[in-house]
This record gives C-alpha cells, structure tokens and sequence, in this order.
C-alpha cells in the first residue's frame, strides 16, 4: 500500500557541485609566478553525487529528485538548467542565501592526470533540521541516496538518527563515501539504519583498516550492518553481500568504447544498483546493471557524458 502512494522513485542528497574542466595544464612544473598557459576551449559539466548519480537515475528512466543547497549565483543557476536537461527534477534545489554553490576548478594535464582547486560552498550547510524539515519529502519516495560519507561533517554525527527517521516514512536508505573514506566512527552508529552500502575499496579500507573485501564487509556487519553491502573494486568490478548474508561477486562489464575518463564510475555504479533494486531485480542482476552503468560511465569525458539509456545499459549488462 505504501509503494501505492510513493511518486518518486530516489531522492539524491548531498555534493552538488559545477566542475570547470581546463586542460592541458602541465601539472609537474610550477604554473605560478603570472605564467600563461594556453589550453582547449574551457568546459563546464556538473559533479557531485547528486548531479552524478541523479543524471545517471534519470538517464536509466527513473523519476530522481535532486535535494541540496546552491547558491544565489549564476553556477545555481547552471546546475538547475542542466538538471532540468536531463530529466532530473531540481524543485528541491534550494538556494543558501549566504553559501555559495560548489565549484571545482578542475586541472588535467596531458595524461589525463588530475589536480583540483575546490570550494566546497553550500552544500557543507546541509544540516539536520535540513533533513528532518523534509520528512514528509522523504516518505514520498520509494529510495534515498546520500553522499558523500567523510566529507560533511556538520551532518555525520546526527545521520543515524535521520535516516532512522527517513526510514520510519517507507523510504529506503543508502550511503556513499568519498575523499579517504574517513572512519568506523560515526560510522558504525550510521550502519544499522542503511538498506546499501557500497563504497569504494580505497575508502572502504581506510574505514575499517582491511584490505580484503570480505573482510571489510564483516567488520561492516560486526558493526551493525543489516542491508545490502559492498566494496566497489574499480576495473575488477565490486563484491556484494545481500542483507541475508550470501556473496555476490560483481564482474567488471568491458567498457563499450575506449576508457577517456574514470570521474564518477562509482556513482554510475550506485545509480545502476538503485535503479535495478527499484526495478525489482535479484541482486545479482542489480549489480550486473550497476557494473555496467559504471562501464558507460568511463567512456566519456565527466561522470555523465557517457551514460546510456535503461535499454542499452541493461543489454550491455546481458540482462535482455
Ligand atoms: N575501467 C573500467 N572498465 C569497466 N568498468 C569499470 C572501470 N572502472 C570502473 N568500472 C566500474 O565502475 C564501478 C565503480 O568504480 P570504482 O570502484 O572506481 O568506484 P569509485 O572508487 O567509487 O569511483 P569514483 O572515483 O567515481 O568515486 C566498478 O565497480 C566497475 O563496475
Ligand atoms: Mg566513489
């Protein structure tokens, strides 16, 4: 009866931010001292978990919210037109009057290695009242994803108690990690209100001081973890455990045109694995489409340029 009432499918919350993309930048020497460099035509694409995996949910036919803070400036204005572009519904974009939106000025060089110069802005205000004014928000959903884990730490400490809340409205909760993962703490406090966690092997292993996925995964459930968990293994793939504690192992789908950019693999993954469980697949099939959300994803420049529709990702995934 619940699903009956639910009009979106997954609220996207958190890191919303305008990448500035400047390449070539030749990053092993010094480019100070009022140097010029000429480079390509400068570009700007979105980022951020909310941008990433939103794009990523509504590209695969899934009704996705965006919910965050921007901020009363032009790259507000920027991300809502895009997100607009892509289907991602952007009426709960909320402008900060005070912080400004996220921006990163991207610097790659000519291998395609990356440097970044980061604000991080209005999204880092994201606080519980935020949350807890939004609840009627959140049972209106089916799913919510939240990132990242380890960068906001105004929220961490009160997130256990907002997704029980969440939770207690009928929606379904996931977490994702970024920058070094941080740590067990506040995250163990957090882990038994998750339905999925999946974060990546580099972050997953600074967190628990593993290396060895299953390993990792058991200190996850030693700490309460009841839902789906994973590690995310990059061009290996991922290794899942489902909530009733059976192995999954996730192989890596071959990228379907040559590799140009890894940025936002992991979200893509994370929008494939949602958007199967929202489509009601077993897991193993949900991960097979999440691996191969992520293998469209590295073959374009940004993490959205290479997105597919839900028919050619799930084909590529040998699910039809
Ligand atoms: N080179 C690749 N070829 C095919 N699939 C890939 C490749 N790189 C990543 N993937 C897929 O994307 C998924 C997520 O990648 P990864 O483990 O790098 O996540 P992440 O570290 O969270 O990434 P991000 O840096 O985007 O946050 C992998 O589990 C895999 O299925
Ligand atoms: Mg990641």
């Amino acid at each position: 009866m619940a699903e009956l009432s639910k009009t979106i499918d997954c609220i996207i919350c958190g890191s919303c931010v305008v990448d500035i993309l400047v390449r070539p930048v030749p990053l092993e020497t010094s480019i100070g001292g009022g140097r010029l460099i000429g480079v390509d035509p400068i570009e700007v694409t979105t980022g951020g978990i909310v941008s990433n995996s939103g794009i990523a949910m509504s590209r695969l036919g899934m009704r996705a919210v965006a919910l965050s803070y921007v901020g009363a400036d032009q790259w507000g204005h920027l991300l809502r037109d895009r997100y607009r572009e892509e289907g991602l519904l952007n009426e709960h974009l909320v402008t900060h009057p005070e912080g400004p939106t996220s921006t990163t000025a991207v610097l790659i060089d000519q291998s395609g290695e990356r440097s970044f110069a980061h604000c991080v802005g209005a999204p880092e205000l994201l606080d519980r009242d935020f949350f807890l004014q939004r609840l009627d928000l959140f049972g209106q959903s089916r799913m919510m994803l939240l990132g990242y884990y380890s960068l906001m730490p105004r929220l961490e400490a009160d997130l256990a108690e907002i997704f029980a809340e969440i939770r207690q409205r009928g929606c379904l909760t996931a977490l994702d990690a970024a920058g070094d993962g941080g740590s067990l703490e506040p995250l163990a406090n957090i882990l038994p209100h998750l339905d999925v966690y999946v974060p990546s092997h580099a972050e997953a292993s600074h967190q628990t001081g593993k290396e060895d996925p299953r390993k990792i995964i058991g200190t996850f459930r030693e700490n309460g973890a009841v839902g789906l968990l994973g590690v995310k293994l990059g061009s290996e793939g991922a290794l899942l455990q489902t909530a009733a504690g059976e192995w999954i192992d996730v192989p890596a789908v071959e990228a379907p045109a040559p590799v140009v950019d890894t940025t936002g693999a992991g979200d893509s993954f994370y929008a494939g694995l949602l958007t199967g469980l929202l489509r009601n697949m077993d897991v193993a099939a949900a991960g097979r489409l999440a691996a191969a959300c992520g293998a469209c994803c590295v073959t374009g420049l940004g993490a959205t340029e290479g997105l597919r529709s839900y028919e050619a990702t799930a084909r590529l995934a040998g699910l039809t």
